[in-house]
């Protein structure tokens, strides 16, 4: 019974991507996101992965049908126009071949590519390595962006420009760096989400003024990654950002190997070793936790969200560290229907619906299981995997989860759910 009822949500789960299938790409969910967006195709790759190989690196070749000359992969690819999602292309007004956004999103691309890889290597596909090879260097291209674009002082972290290339736009992570950028536009803000979605779920208006006055300034850069780094009010050296690009570098190696790229796999090691050295810096033994950097201020910025554990997807922890991080992520579920919070609720910035205020994340908590067992915490992973494949049993395939009662909420038909429990429940034993 337990597996007739699991052979059923894999079905759901995969009518959900077939549904936001828009020709090789897959859209977050229709109306709300109409698009390709970066980190959501390279999570939906590895969900199709595990049932379609081809269409899995259908996805991350589609995805790179956006990529920049300089080597960014853009965080939206606009393929087809539509117009339930502002800001659209006119709005971004960037000159690459095919509409884009002009900033990028987490390089999650690197650790998909590795997954479908070894999906289609174990399926047989005889054409895996033809297929890796332009989207390995793809991905190289974009790795070497991200250190020359977004690390020019050498930190061994790289900065986001904008919130919304965190991929947690509103979080409290940002409050302090974003209060500093003006309210002013020159763009006409025409928001559309807030009339798919409850207004109370979603960033508030002066976060969005504040969000698009970086566009305007950005766009008035000419999309210049040195001018925009001179110009910018917001940079933050992200430890989400450089936990995942850390990461998606130890899993571009083998693959080079298997590609016969040796000076690639040096150049690759290199810099995750550079990476993970930066990220070690950013450890707060009193917090338990890694914190990211205000460049603008200089100070450390201490706001208590889920980009503290991200980082174990790459470093490996001392002892102590271990357990102080297994308890400060069991401190932070401790009460809550389903963990892991994306705020702690002991933050006074907590807020149980409001997006990337206090909702649970099925792709964070995806990274976040996967770093714990990098780290061999390995009955929290689990604990942490189980309580996520059950509550998306239990709401649905949606796009977050208030932490504090489980509802699902932002609608039931978001692909990186649906990837998230392909993946996820595959490992969980019933019971
Ligand atoms: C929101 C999320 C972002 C995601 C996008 C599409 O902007 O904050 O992480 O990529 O929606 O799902």
């Amino acid at each position: 019974m337990a597996d007739e009822l699991k052979r059923n949500r894999h079905d759901d789960a995969r009518a959900v991507l077939a549904r936001n299938d828009r020709g090789g790409y897959t859209v977050p969910t229709d109306r709300l996101y109409p698009f390709q967006w970066n980190w959501d195709s390279a999570f939906v790759a590895m969900g199709f992965a595990t049932f379609d190989v081809d269409r899995a690196y259908r996805e991350l070749e589609r995805l790179i049908e956006g990529q920049w000359d300089d080597g960014m992969i853009p965080h939206i690819v606009f393929h087809a126009p539509s117009d339930t999602y502002f800001p659209g292309p006119d709005v971004w007004g960037t000159r690459h071949r095919i509409p884009t956004s002009g900033i990028t999103q987490p390089p999650v691309f690197g650790m998909a590519l590795r997954f479908v890889h070894e999906a289609a290597v174990a399926a047989g596909q005889q054409d895996s390595i033809e297929r890796t090879r332009p989207l390995f260097e793809a991905a190289l291209r974009s790795h070497r962006w991200w250190l020359k674009a977004r690390d020019p002082d050498r930190l061994g972290l790289v900065a986001i420009l904008h919130p919304w290339e965190s991929g947690s736009d509103n979080s409290p992570a940002w409050d302090e760096a974003l209060a500093r950028v003006p309210t002013a536009t020159k763009t006409e803000i025409r928001r559309k989400d807030t009339g798919h979605v409850d207004a109370s779920m979603r960033p508030r208006d002066v976060d969005y003024q504040r969000f698009i006055h970086l566009v305007d300034i950005y766009r008035d850069c000419g999309w210049n990654p040195q001018s925009q780094w001179s110009v910018s009010p917001f940079k933050v050296a992200d430890v989400q950002m450089t936990g995942i690009l850390a990461r998606a570098t130890a899993d571009l190696i083998p693959l080079a190997s298997a590609l016969g790229a040796q000076a690639e796999a040096a150049e690759l090691s290199e810099m995750h070793h550079f990476l993970t050295e930066g990220l070690k810096r950013r450890w707060r033994d009193p917090l338990r936790r890694f914190v990211s950097l205000d460049l603008v201020s200089g100070q450390d910025i201490e706001a208590p969200t889920q980009a503290g554990f991200i980082p174990l997807v790459a470093v490996s922890l001392d002892a102590n560290q271990r357990s102080a991080v297994a308890a400060e992520i069991e401190r932070w579920c401790d009460g809550m229907v389903v963990g892991l919070p994306s705020t702690a609720p002991f933050s006074p910035a907590f807020e149980p619906k409001r997006y990337w205020r206090g909702p649970v994340w099925a792709v964070i908590n995806w990274l976040i299981v996967d770093g714990l067992r990098v780290n061999a915490i390995n009955e929290l992973a689990s604990s942490l995997e189980r309580g996520t494949v059950r509550a998306i049993e239990q709401a649905g395939f949606c796009e977050y989860f208030d932490p504090t009662t489980g509802e699902g909420l932002g609608g039931n038909t978001f692909s990186w759910t649906a990837a998230a429990y392909l993946v996820m429940s595959r490992r969980v034993v019933d019971g």
